[in-house]
């Protein structure tokens, strides 16, 4: 066998070969182009943004679609816009982005952390009633890395004890729970359209529902507040309070053109994930994500585990981990790391910085004093320990690329005593 590329032998997945996402057409190009030939650049009622919105509600099966200038505001409309406000609790989970949390944050209210499941990555169903309050009004499951969060005992919760359910969906255009696509199953839910998403148009929102006071209520606050009628006079009245939520356009017309490609992408992503992930089940020392029954991901990032004990390697996950990955990176295979705590550890909770004066957390309406401790969701912080994301599991990368990653990950786990070396070198 070849020796290690850390070690000076050959690589296995030759510079420059790994494309970056997303895959770009002449079609995209003249989508954008066209922009300019009709010349009409932005406005809610401009045609890509009503073409988007009803191409967009159209592929997911909602009746409601507006678009937004990021997942983040998509988000924040899907929490305003079911009346959640200062006072109310938002139940999160502990592993997100953590725009997930600031979405509730952005409307006064107060998130409240629950661990993820065991052997997953998605909020624990099983400890969501424990987190349950009297200011609880919703729950906000995060469907991430393409996985749909376990969503049959969220929404028996939700029912039981009368809760709203918002979707983050913002890493998961098309994956299903049951046979169902998310955002089709909350009363309200965020996708993002930013540059590494399933659906791309390089930054970008969309927020859906199939309430009609809901969607009233959020395409108020995408544009200032006012109700801004198509074709009619503009009234510049401002309703309450809102915010500048418009997309461009150029973000419009490209996510369109971007959309009638996704459900090939998301088929690609799939093959070439499943292709990994069997191969892994005979690699020892990694490991492939998971992938519950009832659940179809699309596999926004490719997840891996690892699991130094296969090797025989008695040492800290953590030196395990950085030794594989340098000696993969040498190979050529990028595996890299994401969230480093649990959201609720990171400074804004920690120093609950806000608005400033300790709100929204001292508002009087709240009236209850909460903590945020990052050891209270050990499944997270084991999940971020033992985990990093290949790069590059999607088109316009091939299977050739999957088959060198395998070969690559072969090499390198055969090869357990120059994981040791590599292991006590860093240590000296
Ligand atoms: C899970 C999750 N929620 C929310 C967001 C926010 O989306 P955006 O960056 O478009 O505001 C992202 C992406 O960045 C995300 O991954």
């Amino acid at each position: 066998m070849d020796e290690l590329a850390i070690f000076g032998g050959p690589r296995t997945v030759p510079q420059g070969m790994v494309q970056t996402w997303p895959p770009l057409t002449q079609e995209d190009r003249d989508a954008v182009l066209s922009v300019f030939d009709a010349n009409i650049l932005h406005g809610t009622s401009a045609p890509n943004a009503l073409a988007l919105q009803r191409e967009f509600a159209e592929w997911l099966g909602v009746r409601h679609c507006l678009v937004t200038n990021s997942g983040t505001s998509a988000l924040h409309m899907a929490v305003a816009s079911l009346g959640i406000g200062p006072g109310d609790e938002v139940i999160v989970p502990a592993f997100t982005y953590w725009s997930t949390a600031a979405a509730v944050l952005h409307h006064n209210a107060i998130p409240v952390f629950v661990d993820i499941e065991q052997g997953g990555w998605c909020i624990d169903p099983g400890r969501i009633e424990a987190a349950i309050s009297p200011h609880t009004r919703a729950v906000l499951p995060v469907h991430i890395h393409g996985m749909a969060a376990d969503m049959g005992p969220i929404l028996d919760i939700a029912r039981r004890r009368g809760l709203r359910v918002i979707g983050d969906a913002c890493q998961a255009h098309g994956a299903t729970w049951g046979g169902r696509k998310v955002g089709t199953l909350e009363d309200t839910c965020g996708f993002s359209t930013n540059r590494s998403k399933n659906l791309s148009s390089g930054e970008g929102g969309l927020f859906v529902t199939n309430d009609d006071q809901a969607y009233g209520v959020a395409a108020k606050l995408r544009e200032f507040g006012e109700v801004v009628v198509r074709d009619g006079e503009r009234e510049y009245n401002a309703y309450g309070l809102g915010w500048m939520y418009r997309s461009h356009e150029f973000v419009n017309a490209f996510c369109r053109s971007q959309l009638r490609h996704l459900d090939r992408n998301n088929a690609t992503r799939r093959e070439f994930a499943e292709f990994l992930t069997a191969a892994l089940e005979q690699i020892p020392g990694l490991k492939g994500p998971c992938k519950p029954a009832n659940r179809e991901p699309v596999y926004f990032s490719y997840i891996v585990e690892f699991r130094p004990e296969e090797l025989g390697l008695d040492v800290p996950i953590a030196s395990f981990k950085a030794a594989m990955q340098r000696a993969l990176a040498a190979e050529g295979i990028g595996l890299g790391q994401w969230q480093r705590v649990p959201v609720p550890a990171q400074s804004v909770f920690q120093n609950k910085q806000g608005y400033g004066r300790g709100c929204p957390w001292s508002c009087a309406f709240y009236g209850r004093e909460i903590t945020y401790r990052g050891e209270d969701y050990p499944v997270t912080v084991d999940f971020i320990a033992r985990h990093a994301y290949l790069a590059g599991v999607f088109p316009p990368n091939t299977m050739e690329l999957m088959e060198r990653y395998v070969a690559g990950f072969r090499k390198v786990s055969g090869r357990p005593e120059a994981l040791q070396k590599l292991i006590e070198q860093a240590s000296h």
